[in-house]
């Protein structure tokens, strides 16, 4: 029980597909995702994927905390085993991302604006809606972890892509 040690980009185990969950109510997956909202929330961090802690199954932590739900809703730390993810429609948004296994680094990538996702907890309870924002913007990073894609992967403009503290810099 406590913090997980976070593999950083390099580590093989992000780039796997994850395997689905066998029993979402085992004690070692509710221990697990314990864990890992811990550690998410120590970080601090937003979502955190099983592979990012070598755990190479199908479920993630996230939430939208008052900062990020820009007037929508604020979602306390949740998780999603074996979720499906697909886009509403075909607009796209460009969305300002960071992961925790590549600490100290920003890119801005492009989004579905718009997506229906559904999963289950780990009391086996169904959980599907509809999401946008930044809502929409965490569910689709963390399930590319699950797929083995950081957010790199998608980047389409090198620059904007680099250190924080560079970012901070050209803001300030
Ligand atoms: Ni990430």
């Amino acid at each position: 029980m406590g913090l997980l040690k976070i593999a950083k980009m390099g580590h093989p185990v992000l780039f796997q597909r994850a395997e689905p969950v066998a029993d979402p109510g085992a004690l070692e997956i509710r221990r697990l995702v314990a864990d890992m909202i811990e550690t998410m929330e120590d970080a601090p961090g937003v979502g955190l994927a099983a592979p990012q802690v070598h755990v190479s199954l199908r479920l993630f932590v996230f939430r939208v905390p008052p900062a990020r739900a820009a007037g929508g809703e604020v979602i306390p730390p949740t998780v999603l085993i074996n979720p499906e993810v697909e886009p509403i429609g075909d607009e796209v948004m460009l969305c300002t991302e960071g992961c925790l296994s590549i600490p100290g680094m920003r890119g801005v990538v492009p989004r579905a604006a718009r997506i229906r996702y559904r999963g289950v907890d780990c009391d086996g309870r169904e959980i599907q809606t509809e999401a946008t924002g930044f809502h929409a913007n965490v569910i689709q990073h963390e399930y590319d972890h699950l797929n083995g894609v950081l957010y790199p992967m998608r980047l389409v403009d090198f620059t904007s892509f680099g250190y924080v503290e560079e970012f901070a810099k050209l803001a300030g």
